[in-house]
């Protein structure tokens, strides 16, 4: 069964409008895992612009699903990462200004450095998932850095799939097949959605894991949070 990984930094955003504590991302963190969650992702950026420090360290004890948290690792991310000790970190290569993940790491150019880190958090304990495209060289390589999983950056998917979804997906599938020869567990996430999910769910095989934000906070206007993430999660049967 693929896992549902609901990604509440948008939360965290309509909360930092107001400068108090509304809406709670605790209770909704807890709330997300009572209507079926399988996990609760983060990602704190440096401007903590969203999810800040503090609320990683808060959410940590409150967590009873799988705990992910995603950044760039500088040494803040990793010291934060290594204290809270999460089920999953995901290493995302994108600079602190970055508006969202828009590109997979380059495994070759950044080989040395992705092994140090990824060793360091598995000494800790931690699993480790690193955020790439579909280049197969570059997944190999990805293996080679030592780590557990790889999450698939989606947003090329999205942007297909309403024009040729067997298109858009090809490139996705041969990329977990390849994933899986090298022994790497598979995450997928981005621009993942209600219309997009389900034929992706179908089409690409050993899919551990979606970490799902942007797009399941938007249709919790419509459908309200409980419900939304049923709907999600019959996409995921
Ligand atoms: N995976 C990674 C690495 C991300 O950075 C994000 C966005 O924070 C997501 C998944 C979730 O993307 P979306 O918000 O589009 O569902």
């Amino acid at each position: 069964m693929t896992k549902l990984s609901v990604n509440i930094n948008k939360i965290a955003t309509i909360r930092n409008a107001r400068g108090g504590n509304v809406p709670n991302i605790q209770q909704i963190a807890q709330d997300c895992e009572r209507f079926g969650a399988d996990g609760i992702t983060v990602h704190p950026r440096p401007d903590e612009r969203h999810i800040r420090y503090r609320d990683v360290y808060d959410l940590r004890p409150l967590i009873t699903t799988e705990f992910n948290i995603e950044g760039y690792p500088s040494r803040s991310f990793i010291d934060l990462v290594l204290a809270v000790k999460p089920h999953q970190v995901t290493l995302v290569p994108d600079p602190p200004e970055a508006l969202t993940s828009n590109a997979g790491w380059d495994t070759v150019r950044n080989a040395d450095f992705l092994r140090e880190v990824v060793a360091e958090f598995q000494k800790a304990g931690i699993r480790v998932s690193i955020f790439v495209d579909t280049d197969i060289e570059n997944i190999k390589n990805a293996a080679k850095t030592g780590t557990d999983r790889i999450e698939l950056y989606t947003e090329p998917y999205a942007t297909d799939f309403p024009k040729d979804k067997a298109l858009a997906v090809a490139p996705f599938a041969a990329a977990a097949r390849a994933a899986n020869e090298v022994g790497l567990q598979i995450n997928a996430g981005h621009d993942l959605s209600l219309e997009n999910l389900k034929y992706f769910h179908e089409n690409v095989p050993y899919l551990a894991e979606v970490s799902i934000g942007h797009a399941l906070i938007s249709d919790a206007l419509y459908f309200g949070l409980e419900k939304t993430i049923h709907l999600y999660k019959e996409e995921l049967k």
